[in-house]
């Protein structure tokens, strides 16, 4: 196992009527923030509920909607401005994974003097994090179990056709109340994208070359586990509580830094995805569904140890030669994604070989050249994956 330092200071309250304790949670005398989306939330009565327990003290409450999906920079920047206008010292994301994204960049952006007509610069930064002293507190009410951000300190912002990412270790949300009678509200797509999203989040950090993390391998398989467990229950049934909360924890557990620390990771499947999202607006879970199948195709030789583990231990894949469990193992992952409902071929929609070079351009752009946990992922690799997707 690789030496790693684990940290997590996000305080979890979880489960049915767990909104009763957020006014325990921010400071009385907050100068607060509420940031939202397109307006779920409003239209769920979750805004006002929020509105009303942040109304039990003497806090100065104001608000900011309209965070779209793969949340824009220059919507950020008018929360900035407000925030700094308004002297707001406290933020609260209401949402899924693009307002908790984008209140990090807030609370960053808008924490002093430090990046004041640099805020681009944040997105700049990528694997290294931001270098910043300062970030305004946060805490979140999620509503969509999907990516994570309610209990990890990173982010992902679009800009143009850019979609870049940032972390930073004073961006981790104070607390995130997660109560999964709020996802019920969700359309299909929006589950079968958080199921998905998750599934892949633990592939990254379990299905790269092995490392000797046993805790970390059979917290994976039992993540991945559940998912295939619930995944269908879940979308056709949402009012199936206890189904519901067995994907929302996974969701958070899959990317809080757990299962990743001291065992490699990749993130090829999701630094492809990203692209794909910033030039074509697919959902970012259903680029992922195309992604990681046909790196896993392109790929068998540098991850093999590691999918025979996957087939043997997740699937039950034991017989046969190595190729057929590795590709049995690869249909069922696809099969399963199917089933959600989440298509695995760009064909599915109406897009074909022209994606190939324009996402490679924008992955020279954006110096992903070298990825993968090997750090041999070349443009030209990308480019066999992208073809094995089409
Ligand atoms: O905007 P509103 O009206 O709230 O509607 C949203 C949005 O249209 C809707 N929604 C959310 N909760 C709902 C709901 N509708 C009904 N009932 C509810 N309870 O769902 C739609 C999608 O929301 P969004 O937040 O965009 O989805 P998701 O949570 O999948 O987040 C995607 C973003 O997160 C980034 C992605 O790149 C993308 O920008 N990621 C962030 C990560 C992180 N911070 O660690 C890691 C991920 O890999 C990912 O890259
Ligand atoms: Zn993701």
């Amino acid at each position: 196992m690789n030496n790693f330092t684990f940290y997590n200071p996000t305080r979890v309250v979880f489960g049915k009527d767990q909104l009763k304790e957020l006014h325990n949670l921010v400071p009385a005398d907050a100068n607060i923030l509420i940031i939202y989306g397109g307006g779920s939330a409003v239209r769920s009565g979750l805004i006002d509920a929020v509105k009303e327990e942040l109304s039990k003290g003497n806090r100065k409450i104001s608000t900011f909607g309209g965070i779209e999906p793969n949340p824009r920079f220059l919507t950020l920047m008018k929360a900035i401005e407000q925030a700094r206008k308004d002297g707001v010292d406290y933020l609260l994301a209401v949402g899924g994974g693009s307002v908790m994204d984008g209140t990090k960049f807030i609370a960053l952006a808008a924490a002093g003097e430090d990046f004041v007509g640099k805020e681009e610069e944040i997105l700049s930064f990528g694997f290294g994090g931001v270098p910043a002293n300062k970030a305004l507190p946060l805490g979140t009410v999620c509503t969509l179990p999907a990516t994570g951000s309610e209990m990890n300190n990173g982010g992902v912002i679009s800009n143009g056709h850019d979609k870049l990412f940032f972390h930073s270790p004073i961006t981790f949300p104070q607390f995130s109340i997660i109560d999964p009678s709020y996802t019920m509200t969700l359309p299909e797509r929006q589950v079968a994208n958080g199921i998905v999203d998750t599934f892949v989040h633990v592939a990254e950090q379990y299905v790269t070359y092995p490392a000797e993390g046993r805790f970390q391998d059979r917290t994976a398989e039992g993540i991945l586990q559940t998912l295939i467990e619930i995944g269908e229950t879940t979308l056709n049934d949402p009012q199936d509580y206890d189904a519901r909360a067995n994907l929302v924890w996974c969701a958070t557990m899959a990317l809080n830094g757990l299962i990743g620390s001291g065992v490699p990771q990749d993130w090829s499947a999701h630094m492809l995805g990203h692209e794909i999202t910033a030039l074509y607006e697919i959902d970012h879970g259903r680029t992922l569904a195309m992604t990681l199948p046909a790196i896993w195709k392109v790929r068998k030789e540098q991850k093999k140890a590691k999918l025979l583990q996957y087939a043997e231990r997740v699937w039950g894949l034991t017989e046969g030669s190595e190729e057929a469990r590795i590709e049995e193992a690869i249909d069922r992952t696809e099969a399963f994604f199917g089933s959600l409902g989440v298509p695995t071929r760009f064909s599915r929609y109406d897009l074909g070989e022209e994606v190939v070079e324009k996402v490679i351009a924008n992955l020279e752009k954006h110096k992903m050249t070298a990825l993968s946990e090997h750090g041999d992922m070349t443009l030209d690799v990308s480019r066999k994956v992208l073809r094995a997707a089409l």
